[in-house]
């Protein structure tokens, strides 16, 4: 069983990880190198937790005790109530959810594992690539996606943002602790990896030679990665020129592109299995 502990002193060194929350470039640093990442609002936390992530802490406010109080019996971390002024003090907003939880991350699974285990149907495996999406929202929605429309497995490049980062957990629902991911080291030579795993390797792209997401989609290839590039100048020629396909989605009324997470949905659902 969790302590309860009252806090009533801001700059208390317990609240450590759940300071200046808003501050993006500060959290974006400090989370990797402490690790630790934050769940936000009572269905992440639990999410998190069942997903196998260990809590660190959590910080409630006082009506959120009875609410998480079997979470607070389960889990030995130490569990700090205050009031919402003073949660919203130390994280810098004002916290609708009423409770935050400092949680534990994970070593990333290596490539090969994550390709082999994506759990295998017989009619075959989805996975999904992100290029360098930097935007959090962006990233949450895309693997909210993911987990929705049955990829297995998504992998990111190097400069992709944080997936568990505040908002992109948030945005994602805590999909982003459900789908199992992983960052590639060597991008975009990686490519060739999913080759050598059997996946063809499809670019969404606006290229004029492209064919048309349901002419892949009617191909039915049993082992299908699709990549989606980054929010302004979608996928690098690097990208693109190692793909086995380019893919694109018809426009019409002179919209040119999707939001990225709007073209993953899209092309999650169109080659789902
Ligand atoms: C906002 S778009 C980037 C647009 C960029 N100007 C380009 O030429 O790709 C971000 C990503 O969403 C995907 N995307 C958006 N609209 C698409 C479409 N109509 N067809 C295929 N992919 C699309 C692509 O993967 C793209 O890299």
């Amino acid at each position: 069983m969790a302590e309860l502990i009252t806090i009533d002193d801001p700059d208390d060194p317990r609240l450590h990880d759940y300071t200046s929350l808003t501050d993006v470039e500060l959290r974006r640093r400090r989370e990797p190198a402490e690790g630790l990442f934050i769940a936000e609002g009572e269905k992440v936390i639990r999410r998190a937790r069942d997903a196998g992530y260990r809590m660190r802490s959590m910080l409630l406010s006082a009506k959120w005790v009875d609410v998480m109080r079997d979470v607070i019996e389960e889990v030995p971390a130490p569990v700090y109530a205050v009031t919402p002024a003073l949660a919203e003090q130390v994280t810098g907003y004002h916290v609708h959810r009423g409770a935050l939880a400092s949680m534990q991350r994970k070593p990333l699974p290596a490539v090969d594992e994550l390709l082999d285990a994506a759990p295998a149907r017989d009619e075959g495996r989805r996975v999904a690539i992100f290029e360098d999406i930097v935007d959090h929202a962006n990233l949450g929605a895309a693997f909210r996606s993911a987990a929705a429309l049955g990829v297995d497995a998504v992998f990111l490049s190097p400069r992709c943002a944080d997936p568990l980062y505040r908002r992109a957990v948030k945005v994602s629902m805590g999909a982003v602790l459900q789908v199992p991911w992983t960052r590639l080291e060597s991008w975009p030579k990686d490519i060739e990896r999913f080759r050598r795993q059997g996946f063809v390797t499809a670019a969404l792209c606006l290229a004029d030679k492209a064919i048309t997401l349901p002419e892949l989609a009617a191909r039915r290839y049993g082992r299908l990665a699709l990549m989606l590039g980054t929010e302004g100048d979608g996928l690098s020629v690097d990208a693109l020129r190692a793909a086995d396909e380019w893919v694109s989605i018809p426009m019409s009324a002179g919209v040119d592109s999707l939001n990225v997470a709007a073209a993953s949905a899209v092309a999650f659902y169109a080659t789902r299995l």
